[in-house]
């Protein structure tokens, strides 16, 4: 019997989901560079629009190169459906104007990136949506934010920088306990299918930005919403055909091949960042350190259980704050001085005046990002080069 791409496993899927071979019997997938298709004749073409028939119209809408990209990210999240976005921040916005409307209510956790808390409170609030902030970690909290309108409730696990971890099991039962029409949207971003499965866990859908792990090369900047059928495939597709930030093929074909040695790319990514982490946790000079894996993780059971590894991302604090920080980070020679992460090559970065330097100081400090907080994005450098370049 001819076995389906779910019967995989995940390094399989990774390599082979989503691809089908044209008539050209090529092995590896071709770019569809076109902005439109045609049609055999103006009654296909009339179907095609009417959606009686299947097929390509026009690449805002549906792509082959994209289609792989979406079919083989679906299958790593054991998901219906996948629409692939012009960025990671398109996919938090065709989920929100595709979720809510005006007078509906959100819950989203205080820790999670910049973009999607201004898309909150700035744009969303501006068309009628009240967006509600919690602690992560408190099932209390997020329990009581909980309004009869509530509509969505997002968060990220891990968390950047501090690498605090959401129970994504928890949190998804007592919102959808509340009412089962809430949403509960994962930003996956830093663990990705590799290392943990969102909607296996019990929430609704999975938001990407697929400029991180996923292109794991620092080329391309992309997203996906991952999800159902009904929401994904038809709200979340309509969306996308009518208002359009949609992802671009080429960009498609290079997250489609990133896709391919994500599964081994986060395994050495993991280990070289466990092993600076515990070499970190042994420096005097360093004050704290944050990463998921360590015994003195806040939440290491729950970590343990609900993520495969701990991340490529290590955050610590250095004592002497922001001067210690800036001193340590100029010192370095090899590690790159930006803030993307996700890359082969290590990134570090000083979050309090770069990610987070237009947070209040208020936010700041209910966030715990302190002056003297570094973090360091893993890649695929020999670990002890990376850990020689941090000079203390
Ligand atoms: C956790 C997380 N979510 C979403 C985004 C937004 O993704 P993009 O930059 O692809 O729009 C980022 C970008 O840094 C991120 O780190």
């Amino acid at each position: 019997m001819k076995k389906a791409m779910s019967d995989y496993r995940p390094a399989t899927k990774a390599v082979r989901a989503g691809q089908e071979r044209t008539h050209e019997g090529e092995h590896s997938e071709p770019i569809f560079t076109t902005s439109s298709f045609v049609f055999e004749s103006a009654e296909r073409a009339a179907a095609r629009f009417a959606l009686e028939e299947e097929g390509n119209i026009y690449s805002r809408f549906t792509n082959p190169t994209v289609r792989v990209f979406e079919q083989r990210l679906a299958e790593l999240e054991g998901a219906q459906a996948c629409v692939g976005t012009g960025s990671g921040m398109a996919a938090m916005l065709a989920v929100c104007m595709a979720g809510l409307k005006a007078g509906d209510h959100v819950v989203s956790s205080y820790s999670v990136f910049g973009a999607s808390h201004t898309l909150l409170t700035g744009i969303m609030a501006n068309f009628g949506v009240q967006t509600t902030f919690v602690d992560l970690t408190s099932l209390d909290a997020w329990r009581d934010a909980i309004l009869p309108n509530t509509r969505m409730v997002f968060f990220e696990t891990p968390t950047n920088p501090l690498m605090e971890i959401g129970d994504i099991a928890a949190i998804s039962e007592l919102a959808h306990a509340a009412n089962p029409d809430i949403k509960v949207v994962v930003d996956n971003c830093f663990c990705t299918p590799i290392l943990q499965q969102p909607l296996s866990l019990g929430a609704d859908l999975v938001l990407h930005s697929a400029t991180k792990f996923i292109d794991g090369q620092g080329r391309c900047v992309g997203g996906a919403v991952v999800g159902d059928e009904e929401f994904v495939g038809d709200k979340i597709v309509s969306f996308m055909r009518t208002a359009g930030p949609s992802m671009s093929p080429f960009n498609a074909w290079v997250f489609a091949k990133g896709l391919e040695t994500l599964p081994l790319r986060m395994s050495q990514a993991c280990a070289n960042a466990k092993q600076l982490a515990e070499h970190l946790s042994g420096v005097a000079q360093v004050e704290k350190v944050y990463y998921p894996e360590l015994e003195s993780h806040a939440q290491y059971d729950l970590a343990q259980r609900q993520q495969r590894k701990g991340g490529a991302v290590v955050s610590f604090e250095v004592k002497g704050g922001r001067e210690a920080a800036w001193k340590l980070i100029d010192s370095t020679q090899l590690l790159s001085i930006t803030s993307n992460l996700g890359d082969t090559r290590t990134t570090i970065t000083h979050p309090y005046t770069s990610t987070h330097a237009r947070w209040s100081e208020e936010n700041k400090a209910l966030a715990g990002i302190s002056e003297g907080l570094i973090r360091v994005a893993v890649g695929l450098e020999d670990p002890l080069d990376v850990i020689d370049d941090l000079v203390f």
